[in-house]
């Protein structure tokens, strides 16, 4: 037994996720999780929301509600949604926790002290109106390549072109609409990830067996161009962790906030505060302090491809500079992008399935089978709405849902509902455990390793089996003429729905605590001995046929669905 730190990548606040976004950190971090629980180890699974930045005051102001109250309904919301979907976080805490704020002003002044952060002047667009200095986004006025008359201060949306606040055309402010503005000179903090770059590169060149996608991105910023640059680390905005030196004021910084990307990571640490102050856990530094125990610890990361920078090279800069024994991640999972139907899901477009809407039309199981088993490992994969219904209607509704129907409706009406008795196995029965063992194995070594895609391949590949031994026994046929033998073809296979219940568990929790209910089994262990396992249940144990497990997507569901989710969400 190992004791494993997981976290998610921790979803912004501002709105509802889409199946892509679920697909990319949470659900796998799940799935690896659950499996990990099932296997008897000790795990801390760990989410958040990252509820700071101009996103965060942008989509409060656009729902016309002080950006706190937002973000603790939107908190809501998302857990909700976790929920909905079996999420197992040990604790889904928040970025704008008091934990958070601590900690990241500790980290600041850690870093501080060990001489890598630096005071940068810089000018920037400040409203008089307003009152503050407006951030990019904050600022639009006339493209001087276009004349587009909307673009924004660091891009222009009509002709790409990048562009500087300064370079606008009558800028004003998004916020009051004001065009009294004026350029001003301004203090913030750099991070001096650059004095760091040896050191990162060596601690990435030790971790064997990083997924390419991983490595090779954290390669590309640590040598593209001028190398690693120095970064920013402090805002002006309201909404934030205030700049401070732990609890001391610094000067100069006053009305500032850190960055975003600078105290998300950090909520991880303070996530397990969160935990322990929430009363659900006992001690949170012997997962975190390698001084308290964490050395133990195996930490696994899960996250979009665009989050690997930050968490190869920003936070390992945070938690190294901090010269203090906190854990670093030993392993990074890391993912493509899962497109829709043809194009890109888009929150600002309102396009694809997103998580409330997923919800309201089929059950969580339906959707963690589909998107676990297409996850975009090794490339970007896409959703559309005939793969999903094949998906679901072959992988789940025939070969495991109605394997348990088939078997248990059979027993009930030839035998009645308790395991029946008569009947000793043969060359048949051994085959099927000895490929199933082998199958077992292989699901085993894959989830492991975290190769999703192959682990849901195996994991089919179980149920399969156990079809092909009822299509070739036939206890239908064989109760003709030997009933013994039919009683005893039986009783496998009703030892095999519930096998299928315990390993299936990871990707779709609810049918496999249904079928465990209907087979009234006590016994979930993992089947470290698969023909053990198969004996679980014992003649004359009583069990219920289950109630359809999986149901079928019709045509007309599918042509509505498409439709439906097309853009523009209500
Ligand atoms: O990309 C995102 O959704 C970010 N909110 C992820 C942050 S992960 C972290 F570092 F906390
Ligand atoms: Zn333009």
């Amino acid at each position: 037994m190992a004791r494993h730190l997981i976290t998610s990548a921790i979803p912004y606040i501002n709105g509802v996720k889409h199946l892509g976004n679920l697909v990319g950190s949470q659900l796998p971090a799940d799935l690896y999780a659950r499996y990990l629980r099932a296997r008897g180890h000790e795990v801390l699974f760990l989410c958040a929301t990252d509820e700071h930045g101009t996103p965060a005051e942008l989509a409060a102001a656009k729902a016309g509600k002080p950006v706190a109250e937002y973000c603790a309904e939107m908190w809501q919301v998302q857990s909700d949604l976790a929920e909905g979907f079996r999420l197992s976080f040990d604790h889904f805490g928040r970025s704008s926790s008091p934990q958070n704020h601590t900690l990241t002003q500790h980290f600041a002044a850690r870093l501080d002290a060990a001489g890598l952060i630096r005071e940068v002047s810089e000018t920037q667009m400040y409203s008089h109106a307003d009152g503050r200095f407006l951030p990019d986004r904050y600022i639009e006025g006339t493209c001087p390549n276009c004349g587009f008359d909307s673009a924004r201060g660091d891009q222009c949306d009509n002709c790409t072109k990048q562009l500087d606040p300064v370079d606008l055309i009558n800028p004003r402010s998004t916020i009051s609409g004001s065009t009294d503005l004026e350029m001003r000179e301004t203090k913030h903090l750099y991070l001096r990830q650059s004095v760091m770059k040896e050191r990162l590169e060596e601690w990435i060149d030790t971790r064997q067996g990083w997924p390419v996608l991983t490595t090779s991105i954290a390669k590309k910023w640590l040598n593209d161009g001028d190398g690693l640059q120095d970064r920013g680390i402090t805002r002006d905005l309201d909404w934030g962790v205030p700049v401070m030196k732990g609890d001391q004021p610094w000067p100069g910084m006053e009305g500032k906030v850190f960055y975003v990307w600078f105290d998300a990571p950090i909520e991880y640490i303070a996530c397990a505060q969160e935990w322990v102050d929430a009363g659900k856990g006992q001690d949170w530094e012997r997962w975190w302090r390698t001084d308290k125990g964490a050395d133990d610890v195996r930490y696994t990361q899960f996250m979009g491809k665009d989050n690997v920078p930050f968490h190869t090279l920003s936070f390992p800069v945070t938690i190294l500079g901090s010269a203090e024994p906190w854990k670093l991640v030993d392993y990074i999972k890391s993912f493509n992008y899962l497109n829709y139907d043809g194009g890109q899901f888009s929150t600002s477009r309102g396009r694809g399935v997103f998580m409330d809407q997923a919800l309201e039309i089929l059950p969580a199981d339906y959707w963690r089978w589909w998107l676990l088993s297409h996850v975009p490992e090794t490339s970007d994969s896409e959703f559309t709405w005939e793969n999903f219904q094949t998906s679901v209607n072959k992988d789940l509704a025939d070969v495991l849902g109605n394997f348990a129907s088939r078997v248990t409706k059979f027993c009930r009406s030839k035998f009645g509902t308790s395991v029946p008795e008569a009947g000793a196995q043969g060359p048949d029965e051994a085959r099927l455990i000895a490929d199933l063992t082998a199958k077992v194995r292989e699901y085993e070594t894959h989830m492991e390793a975290i190769e999703i895609r192959k682990a849901a391949t195996a994991l089919r590949a179980a149920w399969v089996l156990g079809n092909e031994y009822l299509q070739e026994v036939a206890p239908w046929s064989t109760i003709k003429t030997d009933e013994a033998k039919a009683q005893m073809q039986i009783r496998l296979a009703l030892n095999l729905v519930r096998l299928y219940a315990v390993i299936s568990a990871p990707f779709i929790p609810d049918a496999s605590s249904d079928l465990l209910k209907a087979m009234r089994a006590e016994d979930a262990a993992w089947p470290e001995d698969v023909a053990q396992a198969l004996t679980a249940l014992p003649a004359g144990h009583a069990f219920d046929v289950p109630e359809v497990t999986f149901r079928k997507i019709t045509d007309a569901e599918r042509e509505d669905w498409q439709g439906r989710f097309a853009g523009q969400r209500g």
